[in-house]
């Protein structure tokens, strides 16, 4: 699809047609929505096996290594899909910091001209090593999950006794100063909903901004019900039992409704997929650990691009193949109507890249 010229950004066009050079017309789907952040799964593994994302131990099957791209091979499709106007990477999993020597990819795409920001979503069993070479490699920010804050509820959501070495972890990224640190919890009903304001808590004393996510029919195990979702209404409930919250509204392409407290300590974001979903105005895609292009967390259709790729494509063949599947973005998680009937998915969440 021909992009308008006015989707363009009037920088661009003021340049004229020589210094685009290598610059493409920005990914637009067929409902105007531009592509601007991209999710980058490093690995299907994880160390912890959260009982939301992975199948059971015994049941996983972990991709071959062959076939999870090379850091060589990631920085590429980045270059690529940075020329189609992705501003921002996030580096997830499975758990990315499995993959050694991290630093050394988040040392090429910052240095990749177009990308402002690269940030990691991780479950920090590896930060407290890591983040000062995380940071020195010019990693923005990390986003920890931390999805309770009682070591035997940890364990069993999490599958591993971690939590004094996640807690260890944020304080770790704090202190070398990657910048912002963030927790995602997901709530489960009967799991840790009676923890929200323990998590607010512990966040604001922290003044870290805190993300409840809604859980999503992408659990490995397949035990996904609608009665286990803790609604964004719920949890806004809960913390207002305590707390006068003041809306900081959803920025355009953002997942989180974000809300202050009137001590002007923390935020609280509320990720809403289900009950009130975002797909209007989503600006995110995804590559998953083995170079398989998703538009969207709930796309059926896994876009191979590691097949070209490796095949020797160039750039401009990789930037069509993108561009065509891109055009087929699904509108969004709220025309799938009841997701126990409609949805299929083609993977668990940690083989996606959450
Ligand atoms: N539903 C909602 N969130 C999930 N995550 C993993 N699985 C699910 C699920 N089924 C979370 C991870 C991580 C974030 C990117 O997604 O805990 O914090
Ligand atoms: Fe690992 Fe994150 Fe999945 Fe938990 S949610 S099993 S930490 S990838």
């Amino acid at each position: 699809m021909d992009t308008p010229s006015s989707a363009r950004t009037p920088a661009l066009d003021a340049m004229g047609p020589a210094p685009l050079t290598g610059l493409r017309a920005p990914l637009v789907d067929r409902r105007g929505r531009v592509a601007r952040k991209v999710r980058i799964s490093l690995t299907d593994r994880c160390n912890f096996a959260c009982l939301f994302c992975m199948p059971s131990k015994e049941k996983v099957h972990w991709l071959p290594r062959e076939e999870l791209l090379s850091f060589e091979e990631v920085e590429r499709v980045a270059r690529v899909l940075v020329s189609l106007g992705v501003r921002k990477v996030r580096l997830t999993g499975g758990e990315p910091l499995i993959r050694p020597n991290l630093e050394e990819l988040v040392r090429r795409l910052v240095r990749i001209p177009g990308l402002e920001e690269v940030d990691m979503t991780t479950n920090a069993w590896f930060l407290a090593e890591k983040a000062r070479a995380l940071r020195e490699a010019g990693l923005h920010g990390v986003t920890v999950s931390l999805h309770s804050l009682r070591r035997d509820r940890f364990r069993q959501i999490a599958g591993m006794d971690a939590l004094p070495r996640v807690l260890e972890g944020i304080e770790a990224a704090r202190r070398e100063g990657l910048a912002p640190v963030k927790i995602n919890s997901v709530a489960i009903r009967g799991y840790n909903e009676d923890e929200v304001l323990d998590l607010v808590d512990f966040a604001r004393d922290r003044d870290i901004s805190l993300r409840f996510i809604e859980f999503m029919p992408l659990d490995g195990r397949g035990t996904w019900d609608p009665e286990k979702v803790v609604s964004g209404h719920d949890l806004r409930a809960a913390i207002e039992s305590r707390y006068v919250l003041l809306p900081r509204g959803r920025g355009d392409g953002e997942t989180a409704q974000r809300w202050g407290f009137e001590d002007g300590r923390g935020e609280v974001g509320l990720i809403t997929p289900i009950t009130e979903p975002f797909c209007d105005d989503c600006d995110r895609i995804r590559l998953t650990a083995d170079g398989q292009f998703l538009t969207c967390l709930f796309d059926r259709h896994l876009h191979d691009l590691r097949t070209p790729l490796r095949a020797g494509a160039t750039d401009e063949e990789l930037a069509e193949r993108i561009r065509a599947s891109y055009d087929k973005k699904p509108a969004g998680v709220q025309y799938l109507g009841d997701l126990r009937k409609t949805w299929v998915k083609p993977r668990a969440m940690h083989a996606i890249g959450g």
